[in-house]
């Protein structure tokens, strides 16, 4: 199964399917995918983009609202484990996890670049929440700085 075919099975089922989020929903996960599959290209470095592009489309799944809700990591890790497993989904699931789960935890020790790169693609989509903007500070690759300006103006366009 190429990415492509990953990308049309997870689209057409659960748990993708019933997002409904404006805020995080499918045109922020879509977002996300975009962001990090452009902060890959730019980074000379041997990325899993299997993991990344899988993770960046499930990682909000486990949310019950748009609140805080810091416990949606470790919900959208299993319900993303499960999604892969019952559809027989070769990749490696215990890395997605981690990106998922590292996604919305205060942890800026070392992890795979797979993390980071989904971590930055997720908070370079920060623009769309008006009030509460994009902090440079807390991307934690030095490629995503470059994409601040282009994040900026898509989520401007909403
Ligand atoms: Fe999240
Ligand atoms: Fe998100």
């Amino acid at each position: 199964m190429n990415i492509d075919e990953i990308i049309q099975i997870i689209k057409q089922k659960p748990p993708y399917s019933n997002l409904s989020s404006y805020i995080h929903g499918k045109s922020h996960a879509e977002r996300v995918l975009l962001f990090a599959t452009k902060l890959a290209e730019k980074l000379n470095e041997k990325i899993d983009m299997k993991a990344v592009t899988i993770a960046a489309l499930l990682h909000d799944v486990g949310r019950v609202d748009d609140g805080l809700d810091p416990n949606h990591g470790n919900r959208s890790a299993i319900l993303a484990e499960d999604f892969l497993k019952k559809n027989n989904i070769e990749c490696n699931i215990e890395l997605i996890k981690r990106i998922i789960r590292r996604h919305c935890e205060d942890d800026f020790s070392e992890a795979p670049v797979e993390c980071l790169i989904v971590g930055d693609a997720d908070k370079l989509d920060r623009f769309r929440l008006r009030g509460d903007p994009l902090r440079e500070e807390y991307l934690e690759l030095a490629e995503s700085l470059e994409l601040v300006d282009f994040a900026r103006k898509m989520d401007n366009n909403l």
